[in-house]
């Protein structure tokens, strides 16, 4: 049995069903601070299997060891937390209560229960302004947001707990930029509010929810001139976590990039999800986004190493297909 911590939310809900598919008994808990209830009502329709869900708190260590002993779990798949960069500026100690007290109080259920193997959701932000690229596993680790700090933080609490005790199994999984949804149109990302990241924001222009994008900056040094990144399929994302779960118990404690290895600008995206879905998305150049980078992509081959041959499979015109499909038949999220 496996606890997925934040299972609702958009990479969780996709590893679910990848789990589920492969044969895994799941519990989720997730406190839908950013997630609705109905996502998991979706992964039952896709895969047809009953599984328990848990309304908690990861800052609630009582509520983990209840669910870690009632549901005899032997590992935990950890993707509960904040996301928002920009709101982590604004708020960083939400992002280090959530994100790192939060983690701490999971960690520590675990050990009371005795249940030593976990995968944790980290961020290619993790690795900083680019010293070189690809980013490999080895790029020196400087966040320069808080939110970036709080994943630093807890790889290192990760690495410590293995190295003061070799029992641990720990997986961390350093996510580029997971966009797309399942094939069925049924599950995807529904951001509140206006969305931060580049595909949502695509894909409500697309739907007529709003009138054009801002691509911010087009002076780059890249192709185009707009901003490069490692668009992952999500659904690849989730079953990278599959595989992960079948090498943790060899390798003690590892980190991976999980990537495609290949790079995509603003202006590409645009151009394959106007394919995708018969629209046009009318844009405006802006100026750059503070903090944004030029470009960021990963290399993979360490993750193909640990991950027993897991490679990101789907490409970009897969990616924007299946993230128009969940957008048109859900013009307004879950429970628009
Ligand atoms: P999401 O917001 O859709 O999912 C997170 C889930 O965790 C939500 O269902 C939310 O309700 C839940 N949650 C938040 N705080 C909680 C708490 N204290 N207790 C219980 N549940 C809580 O985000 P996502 O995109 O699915 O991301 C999942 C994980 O992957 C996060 O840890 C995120 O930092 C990490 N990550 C995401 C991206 C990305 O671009 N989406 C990239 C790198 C890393
Ligand atoms: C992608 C590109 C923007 C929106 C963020 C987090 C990172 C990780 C993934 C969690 C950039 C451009 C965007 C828009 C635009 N999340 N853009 N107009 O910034 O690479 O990564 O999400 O761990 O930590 O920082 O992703 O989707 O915001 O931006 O032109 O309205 O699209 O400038 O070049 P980013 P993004």
């Amino acid at each position: 049995m496996i606890l997925v911590t934040g299972g609702a939310g958009y990479i969780g809900s996709h590893t679910c069903v990848e789990l589920l598919n492969a044969g895994h008994e799941i519990v989720v808990l997730d406190n839908f601070a950013n997630s609705s209830r109905t996502s998991l009502e979706r992964v039952r329709q896709i895969c047809r299997k009953p599984f328990a869900v848990v309304e908690g708190d990861i800052r609630d260590q009582a509520v983990l060891e209840k669910t870690l002993k009632d549901f005899g779990c032997t590992a935990v798949i950890h993707f509960a937390g904040l996301k928002a960069v920009l709101d982590s500026v604004k708020s960083p100690l939400d992002y280090y209560d959530n994100n790192i007290i939060g983690t701490h109080r999971l960690l520590r259920a675990m050990r009371t229960r005795g249940v030593k193997r976990i995968i944790f959701s980290s961020s290619a932000t993790v690795y900083g302004d680019p010293k070189f690229l690809p980013y490999t596993e080895d790029h020196p680790l400087n966040p320069v947001n808080p939110y970036g700090r709080t994943k630093l933080v807890v790889e290192e609490m990760l690495r410590d707990l293995v190295a003061s005790d070799s029992t641990w199994s720990v997986g961390i999984l350093r996510y580029f930029n997971p966009i797309g949804a399942h094939e069925s149109g049924l599950i995807g990302e529904d951001p509140k509010g206006v969305p931060n990241n580049l595909l949502p924001f695509v894909a409500q222009v697309a739907v007529g929810r709003r009138d054009r994008l801002n691509v911010w900056g087009s002076d780059y040094d890249t192709p185009d001139g707009t901003g490069v990144r490692d668009y992952i399929h999500v659904v690849d994302l989730a079953q990278g976590h599959v595989a992960a779960l079948k090498t943790i118990d060899q390798a003690g404690c590892f980190a991976v990039n999980l990537g495609t290895g290949r790079g995509n600008s603003v202006l590409e995206v645009v151009k394959a999800f106007e394919q995708a879905s018969g629209k046009s998305i009318p844009y405006e150049l802006r100026p750059r986004r503070s903090g944004d980078v030029a470009s960021c992509y990963a290399a993979t081959d360490r993750a193909a190493k640990y991950l027993g041959g897991w490679r990101a499979a789907r490409d970009i015109e897969t990616m924007c297909r299946d993230h128009w499909r969940w957008q048109s038949q859900n013009p307004k999220g879950y429970d628009g």
